[in-house]
């Protein structure tokens, strides 16, 4: 673990969350299924936010600290790309100190940058703050092509002069200032990351800036929520239009992370799946409606027994739903393949279509493999569902994919043994240990000639 209670821990490069790879590709998950689940879980901090807060706090020239910081490996390289920049940083529990006062590189790393997609967001902030900056080209990744186009673009709009050379993005402002400029930009697709690495932008550009249909994320609006409580004025974050007039200087803060909509989602789906009710906080309702909408169109109940708690009352016959992909405040992405395996175990046809990345279905072939039956036409999934899936040993092809075949596995007869763990690992924190909690029967282990021969998990 990356923390100790108690204990501040400065980031370096070998800390154990930022395993490489490799290393937790030798590791693969055992479950096994059939168990009923009961208990509590608690969600911790969105996975999203924090690492766009992370790259936010690079506006600020003063000590920042941010709480409900999850720890994960993407966390993990997050800190890494910002200390190649010159940030401090240091960890005591799931509070995050940020100290970018003195960043001496307007240059992130190809290596780390490489890695983590999401560590081009940094280009907003260091443009904003230094007047360049020169951040590689993500590139694709397992879910899509992802291209950066509508980050670039706005940028453009704000006064910054883009070249792309040798897959890298070389950004500046002219002038003696050395400050972009507000202006009104309309976004062809509400895209988060542009949203938020425009509006990051925009913090201390001179004049008013308005982004048009900007995405409406609750992550989009708790990195407008930290930017203002560190001195940015912004309004409409959450809606489809977000209007920032920029300031000279931002200064200090103490900011607490929302708790995470997706991870909350994946244990209300495991739940649902294995026929068991479970309560979890802290979480935001208002964030899962989408997904609430949908696990009742499915038969399970979920109750707000208080302001941040659900109750998952499930059914014991699953039901067929349609299901379509949308920017927020539609059905997210990132629950699609978890609802997958769901549907996968539900009574009738069912139809998901995913239309926010072009390459998100690849866990329709592992969920068949456990004896799904889910045809793929395009961006539609054909799901018939059937009364029983069979453990199996399954590769995770992303994150959120990864995430399905665990409840798959936990719903499924008999053992699932899960490859290519890293991917969990980049988003979900203690997954194991919090599943462990619930009752569940699953535990890594490292993979040898004799671990094989001997499963752990006897069935
Ligand atoms: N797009 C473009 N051009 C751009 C930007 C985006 O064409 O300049 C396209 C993308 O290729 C994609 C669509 O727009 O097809 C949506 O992409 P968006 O920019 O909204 O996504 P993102 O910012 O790259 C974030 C989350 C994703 C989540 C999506 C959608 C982070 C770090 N990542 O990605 O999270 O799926 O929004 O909600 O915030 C995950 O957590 O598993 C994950 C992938």
């Amino acid at each position: 673990m990356l923390m100790q209670e108690g204990k501040a821990i400065t980031f370096t490069s070998n800390l154990p969350n930022t395993l490489a790879a490799s290393e937790e590709d030798s590791a693969i998950l055992e479950i096994l299924g059939g168990q009923r689940l009961s208990g509590h879980v608690t969600i911790s901090g969105a996975k999203n936010s924090a690492l766009v807060l992370m790259a936010g706090a690079l506006l600020c020239p003063q000590e920042c600290r941010l709480r409900n910081v999850p720890s994960l490996v993407d966390v993990g390289r997050m800190g890494e790309i910002l200390r190649a920049l010159g940030v401090k940083l240091e960890r005591q529990g799931d509070c995050l100190t940020l100290n970018a006062s003195s960043i001496g590189e307007s240059r992130a790393p190809y290596e780390l940058v490489s890695q983590l997609r999401a560590s081009f967001f940094v280009i907003g902030p260091l443009l904003a703050r230094l007047g360049v900056a020169r951040v590689p080209l993500p590139g694709g990744c397992a879910i899509g092509a992802r291209p950066v186009d509508l980050h670039v673009r706005g940028l453009q709009a704000m006064g910054a002069e883009v070249q792309i050379d040798h897959g890298m993005v070389n950004a500046y402002v002219r002038g003696a200032s050395k400050r972009l400029k507000g202006a009104k930009i309309y976004l062809d697709y509400p895209s988060v990351g542009a949203t938020e690495t425009l509006m990051m932008a925009a913090t201390l550009a001179d004049g008013e800036t308005i982004i048009e249909n900007a995405a409406q994320e609750p992550e989009v609006a708790d990195l407008a929520n930290f930017c203002r409580a560190m001195g940015a004025k912004i309004w409409g974050a959450g809606t489809n239009t977000i209007t920032i007039s920029g300031v000279p200087s931002l200064y200090s803060t103490d900011y607490s992370i929302i708790p995470d909509r997706i991870e909350a989602g994946t244990f209300l789906v495991a739940g649902a799946i294995t026929c068991s009710e479970i309560s979890l906080s802290p979480v935001v309702p208002d964030h899962l409606t989408a997904v609430i909408a949908k696990l009742q169109a499915v038969g399970a109940q979920v109750i707000t027994e208080a302001p941040h708690r659900l109750r998952l009352i499930p059914s014991d016959r699953n039901r067929a739903t349609d299901i379509e992909t949308l920017p927020y405040p539609g059905f997210p992405t990132d629950m699609q393949a978890q609802f997958m395996a769901l549907l996968a175990l539900s009574e009738g046809n069912s139809v998901i279509t995913e239309t926010v990345f072009e390459n998100r279905l690849r866990h329709v072939a592992e969920l068949n493999r456990m004896g799904a039956n889910i045809r793929l036409k395009g961006c539609n999934a054909i799901i018939q569902g059937v009364p029983m899936l069979s453990g199996a040993p399954v590769v995770a092809t992303d994150l959120r994919a990864s995430a399905a075949l665990v409840l798959a596995g936990l719903a499924a007869n008999g053992k699932t043994t899960i490859q290519g763990l890293h991917h969990l690992d980049r988003g979900y924190e203690q997954l194991e240990t919090k599943l462990q909690k619930l009752g569940a029967r699953l535990q890594r282990v490292k993979v040898s000639s004799d671990s094989s021969k001997d499963p752990a998990l006897k069935t």
